[in-house]
């Protein structure tokens, strides 16, 4: 008989050694000719800092190093997983896939391994997916990442997207259990927004063509998120039978502290249950909601039994939301 849930039972996650506090960026930027502040950058969007992956790094590193700290709180070995989904938007290679990679860095070899590509809702598609993988039967146990490294492929002469994103992972363990884990999932995207949030260019003829830099019309992302976030939130929470006072812990994609405190409020949460790391983490998009549940759960916030929403919106424009029993 198929599992009835699937649970987390191990996260993990990594943040590059090297630190930018918003004025180290401003003295960078400076040098550019570029002006910001961090003043500025607090104000609007709540970050102070961020971490920037080192030249040699891959995504697959940071994945690797969240994915074993994940593995061992689960109390696995990596060749017990049998399904690995690798949420990212930059990718060591065109192909093949980060996961493929990671797959062999940790010797897991033999289990089907592929990426998952929807921007910042990135990790909450990829544990939905892996959810239903392991509720249909074809896997038990399975390795959910979400990594970037953003900085690759950001415009440092663009100050209205610059200053925003960072470098990091995050990483859970999904186990089949009869015991509830995760509730309720709904995933959304609209093609028709491709263009306020997206790298454009691509590779022909050994070329790259396009602009291979990120690109934001940051109010229209901004007025997307806010609605489409309340909206998933309730929809979620109806698919479970529960009410917003029945949420423990909100973990938001950490894009713009703005945007998380507006969708907490409007779900009538109090501002001390919503997990905010973007002032230290930046935006780091498929990363980001992994990282802050594992630091959550590390520093005691959450804890086993309690509900906690998880909440992605991104390019594409995508978005969605993960109702869970920890
Ligand atoms: N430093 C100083 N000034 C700046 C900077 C900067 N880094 N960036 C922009 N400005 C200036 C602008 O030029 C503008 O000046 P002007 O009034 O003289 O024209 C002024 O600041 C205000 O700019 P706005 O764009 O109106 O600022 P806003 O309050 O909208 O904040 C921001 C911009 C932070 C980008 C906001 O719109 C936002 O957070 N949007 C959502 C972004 C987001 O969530 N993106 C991630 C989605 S996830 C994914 O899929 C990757």
């Amino acid at each position: 008989m198929n599992p009835r849930y699937s649970r987390i039972t191990g996260t993990g996650s990594y943040l590059p050694q090297r630190r930018v506090t918003n004025q180290n960026l401003t003295d960078d930027l400076a040098a550019r000719g570029v002006a910001t502040s961090d003043q500025w950058i607090v104000e609007r969007t709540g970050i102070h800092a961020r971490h920037f992956a080192a030249p040699e790094e891959k995504t697959s590193d940071l994945g690797l190093h969240a994915a074993r700290q994940a593995l061992a709180m689960a109390g696995r070995q990596a060749q017990e997983i049998d399904l690995i989904i690798f949420a990212t938007s930059t990718p060591d290679m065109v192909f093949p896939s980060t996961a493929c990679i990671l797959q062999d860095k940790l010797g897991a070899n033999g289990c089907p391994a592929f990426d998952v590509q929807a921007v910042c809702s990135g990790f909450v598609y990829a544990l939905t997916v892996a959810d239903a993988m392991i509720r249909s039967g074809s896997a038990r146990r399975a390795l959910v990442v979400g990594a970037e490294i953003f900085s690759r492929i950001l415009d440092f002469n663009d100050r209205t997207t610059c200053v925003l994103f960072g470098d990091g992972a995050g990483a859970v363990v999904l186990e089949a259990s009869d015991e509830p884990g995760i509730l309720a999932s709904e995933l959304h995207a609209d093609g028709k927004y491709v263009d306020i949030l997206c790298v454009p260019g691509g590779v022909a003829g050994g070329e790259v063509v396009g602009n291979p830099l990120l690109q934001m019309d940051g109010q229209a992302v901004f007025k997307l998120a806010v609605g489409v976030l309340e909206k998933t939130a309730r929809a979620t929470l109806d698919k479970a039978g529960l009410q917003d006072a029945d949420i423990d812990w909100l973990i938001p994609h950490q894009a713009n502290i703005r945007i998380m405190q507006g969708t907490a409020k409007k779900l009538k949460l109090p501002l001390d249950k919503l997990v905010v790391t973007v002032d230290q983490h930046g935006n780091t998009s498929a990363a980001s909601i992994p990282l802050a549940l594992d630091n959550a759960v590390r520093a005691g916030q959450v804890q086993k039994g309690q509900h906690v929403l998880l909440e992605g919106v991104g390019g594409g424009f995508t978005w969605g939301a993960v109702l869970l029993k920890m």
